[in-house]
This record gives C-alpha cells, sequence and structure tokens, in this order.
C-alpha cells in the first residue's frame, strides 16, 4: 500500500508517518528528512539546501524527485507513506509516472486538516532529539526529566532551524501558493480523503486507520 500524508506544516504528517511505520510495517518517505541528511554533507548543493530550507522555501522539483526515483527505484514494493511529498503540481505528476513505471499505484491520499492558528502552536513548541530522533512540543508533550530524552537518555535536544516565526510565514505561503493546489489534483484523480488534525495523536491516527481499513 502507498498512501499520501498531505498538509501544511507542523499538521502532524510525521508524527502519523511514524505512528503507521510502527504499526503497519509501512515506510516513511520524508523529502524533509531526506533534504535534512543531505545538508550535512557539507558539498556545495547541500550549503544551497540548508539556505532554502531555512528560509522556509520550497527546494527544486528536481531535487526531491530525484531523492524520491532513487528510493522507489531501489525497493519498488516496500509499502510508502510519502510524508512532505508531493509539494507541487510537477512532483505529483512526477510520482505518477515513476509508480506506474514500477507497477505500483497510490492507496489513499490524505489531507490532515489543521489552521494556522494550532500550526504556529504546535510549531514554535516543537524539539527533536538529535540522537534518536523521539519529538516532543513545550507545552503538550514535554520530556519528563528537563533537558534529557525519555526514549533515550541524550541530552542532545534539538530544534529545527526553520521553526522561527518569519520561516513559518514563508513556509505556509508556500503550502498555500504551491502545495494546496494538490488537493484539487488528488480529489479529481486519485480521490482525496480529508481529516481533522486538531484532534489528540491519537484520535488522528484512529481517524486514518478508518481511511486505511476501508
Ligand atoms: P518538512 O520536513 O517536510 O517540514 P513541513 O512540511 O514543514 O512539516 P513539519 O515537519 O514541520 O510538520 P509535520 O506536519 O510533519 O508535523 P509534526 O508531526 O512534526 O520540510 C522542511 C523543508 O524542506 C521545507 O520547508 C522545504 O524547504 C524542504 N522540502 C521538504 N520536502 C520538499 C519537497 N517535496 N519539495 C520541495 N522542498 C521540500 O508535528 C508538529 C508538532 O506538533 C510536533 O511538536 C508534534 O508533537 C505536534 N503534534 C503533532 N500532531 C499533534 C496533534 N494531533 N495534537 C497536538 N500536537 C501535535
Ligand atoms: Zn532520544
Amino acid at each position: 500500500m502507498n498512501i499520501i500524508l498531505l498538509g501544511p506544516p507542523g499538521a502532524g504528517k510525521g508524527t502519523q508517518a511514524k505512528r503507521l511505520v510502527e504499526k503497519r510495517g509501512m515506510v516513511q518517505l520524508s523529502t524533509g528528512d531526506m533534504l535534512r541528511a543531505a545538508r550535512k554533507s557539507g558539498t556545495e548543493l547541500g550549503n544551497e539546501v540548508a539556505r532554502i530550507m531555512d528560509a522556509g522555501e520550497l527546494v527544486t522539483d528536481e531535487i526531491v524527485i530525484g531523492l524520491i526515483e532513487e528510493q522507489l527505484t531501489r525497493n519498488p514494493d516496500a509499502g510508502y507513506i510519502f510524508d512532505g511529498f508531493p509539494r507541487t503540481l510537477a512532483q505529483a505528476d512526477a510520482l505518477n509516472a515513476s509508480l506506474e513505471k514500477l507497477g505500483q499505484k497510490l492507496d489513499a491520499v490524505i489531507e490532515i486538516k489543521v489552521n494556522d492558528e494550532a500550526l504556529v502552536d504546535r510549531i514554535s513548541g516543537r524539539y527533536t532529539c538529535a540522537d534518536c530522533g523521539t519529538m516532543y512540543h513545550d507545552k503538550t508533550t514535554p520530556t519528563q526529566v528537563e533537558g534529557k530524552c525519555d526514549n533515550c537518555g541524550s541530552a542532545n535536544l534539538v530544534r529545527r532551524p526553520d521553526d522561527n516565526p518569519e520561516s513559518l510565514k514563508t513556509r505556509l505561503m508556500a503550502y498555500y501558493k504551491q502545495t494546496s493546489p494538490l488537493l484539487g489534483y488528488y480529489y479529481a484523480t486519485t480521490g482525496l480523503e480529508s481529516i481533522n488534525g486538531l484532534a489528540d495523536i491519537e484520535t488522528v491516527a484512529a481517524s486514518i486507520d478508518t481511511v486505511l481499513d476501508l
């Protein structure tokens, strides 16, 4: 099964994708995570990617399509959760073409709907364990012991450089201008399921399960 989680920054795509990996053994393909890994390379391309991400703009279609195609070709039937991809109509077309070439298809496109106020709240409170990837939030899900990851005990808790008010504004604009047209695109092609992302994490997860088990 291949699915897309679609939604603005902070909607909960990553949170729900991780849960689906644990529960259903699917593979999360987050272009954001792939690009964060690429920027660590220190190459000229990595530095350019870092500049674009920190400003909150979109990286070029060519780069992200290349990253996804490489993964799909290597392992076509893993069962993917596309998280943060596609983000433009060109990326959506490229994904369709790649899946078709590999004899695969999209089984569901799920929009996680959250209003802007909640997004700002979620993103401004988010921090992550750099060692194991566990995600926390200042208000809703802080670490039990201050400054220490509950899961692995690491003190290496970090905030993303693009989680600041200025970059967030740009990220939201990019979503509304470049990504939201995909809602109509998928509604008219694969079909689109919209769920309420304002509920708590378990309730959102249950809504996703309902869609996938239909
Ligand atoms: P990316 O890493 O994809 O970031 P994003 O889309 O901005 O999404 P986020 O990771 O911020 O949010 P999320 O929806 O995953 O929410 P999360 O689960 O973390 O992209 C980063 C950048 O990379 C882009 O700006 C762009 O530059 C580049 N890029 C990536 N893909 C690209 C592409 N395809 N094309 C071009 N450029 C690309 O949750 C957020 C917070 O809320 C957490 O603290 C969490 O604990 C909390 N939370 C989650 N669910 C709930 C809930 N139900 N109730 C309460 N709190 C919740
Ligand atoms: Zn940890």
